[in-house]
């Protein structure tokens, strides 16, 4: 039976182009044609997953296929399908045996979701894979394309895929200016995918554009020469198909500087309680100067006269090397300074502050790098250069 999908949602998503162009305007049956005909001549035919109509086995391979190459899945497919031969048999199955023969294919939630999703064939749809790409993109561990492959492949499901690889040959083929994650783009792509489906044939063309982005239409040095959308292709046509994709543009993250004192009298160390909200909230840390007293060095100076004053009498002052800490929204500029002090002072209104053993910190609630810091200093003055 042949469906045609229709493409409700990324209707209602406004449209990436200047021109906003209507989805049909993006048809062309001459694009399936040429994937088509060369996907027959040129695309892999004996690849342990086609030449079969079993949902089952499709589901399982596009699954596998999702973020490893085929070359490794081929081994982990077929001892897979020995094991659990129908999706009943996987459903049945303690999670263990499915992580067993998953381990060392990597990315393991896939395998998590493979097993929910086969107990909910069992369970809600009796062990049949519904055709339907809407209801399979609502089962675990299946997006958008996952799902119009499967039921392309099952079913002959009038569906566009769009994965990565697909993105790249689109990307190159109509010339796409924009980076193909940002979702705008990402919107506009999927309505091209939709308007280039052909009427039949859908399998091997599916197929076809997935042979052309693994085989030839490959990140670097592409083979342009062979390629069946070559005189069709504006990235080639324009020589620019090593820019295009558009690279995920490089996240500008901000950087900030800190200095932290590591006053030492005798064998111990003065820590700070950081507050509860912030980086590294509640842990201990090193005081620090606040960053604008480095503006000038006259004023770093003042600043870290008082700033040591306040615990006691210095006796010396070493600037150590400066180090970065890569936060997930900005870099930290840790310049330390070792203090030695001469004599020590008790004032009112520190209760934040607190004199550590020096021979226990290793067990300290401290944030990582600033443990890494005076395990080096102290304890293995090795890890400094690392
Ligand atoms: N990558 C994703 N699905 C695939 C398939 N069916 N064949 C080859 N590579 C793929």
């Amino acid at each position: 039976m042949k469906r045609v999908v229709s493409d409700t949602r990324s209707k209602a998503i406004p449209s990436a182009s200047s021109s906003q162009a209507p989805a049909a305007a993006w048809s062309d049956p001459g694009f399936s044609a040429d994937v088509i005909s060369w996907q027959k001549q040129h695309g892999r035919h004996a690849l342990p997953w086609q030449n079969t109509r079993d949902a089952y086995r499709v589901w399982l391979s596009e699954i596998m296929l999702q973020q490893t190459q085929v070359a490794a899945v081929i081994p982990y497919y077929l001892r897979f399908l020995e094991t659990f031969p129908t999706v009943a048999s996987l459903a049945a199955a303690p999670s263990e045996d499915v992580m067993a023969h998953w381990s060392g294919l990597g990315y393991y939630s896939r395998a998590r979701n493979l097993h929910k999703c086969a107990q909910t064939i069992v369970g809600e749809y009796g062990g049949v894979f519904p055709s339907d790409p809407e209801l399979l993109e609502q089962l675990p561990g299946i997006g958008r394309s996952t799902a119009a492959a499967i039921s392309a492949f099952s079913y002959g499901t009038r569906a566009a895929i769009l994965d990565g690889n697909v993105k790249r040959v689109f990307a190159r083929v109509f010339g796409v200016e924009r980076y193909p994650g940002e979702k705008a783009v990402e919107n506009e792509l999927w309505l091209r995918a939709v308007a280039l489906l052909p009427e039949s044939g859908v399998e091997a063309y599916t197929q076809g554009l997935m042979d052309l982005g693994a085989t030839l239409c490959t990140r670097n040095s592409p083979s342009c020469q062979r390629c069946p959308l070559a005189h069709r292709c504006i990235a080639y046509a324009t020589g620019r198909t090593s820019e295009l994709p558009i690279r995920k543009p490089k996240k500008t993250v901000p950087e900030r500087q800190t200095t932290m004192l590591l006053i030492v009298d005798k064998d111990e160390i003065l820590l700070e309680q950081r507050p509860d909200k912030g980086i590294w909230g509640g842990l201990l840390s090193l005081p620090e100067l606040a960053a604008e007293s480095a503006s000038s060095s006259a004023q770093f100076d003042a600043a870290m006269t008082q700033a040591v004053a306040r615990f006691g009498v210095a006796t010396s002052q070493e600037k150590l090397s400066m180090f970065t800490h890569v936060f997930t929204h900005f870099k930290l500029h840790i310049t330390p300074y070792h203090i030695a002090l001469a004599r020590r002072v008790e004032r009112a209104g520190q209760d934040q502050y607190a004199w550590y053993p020096l021979a226990k910190m290793a067990d300290a609630p401290l944030p990582a790098p600033v443990k890494k810091l005076l395990l080096a200093v102290f304890r293995e003055p090795d890890l400094l250069t690392q």
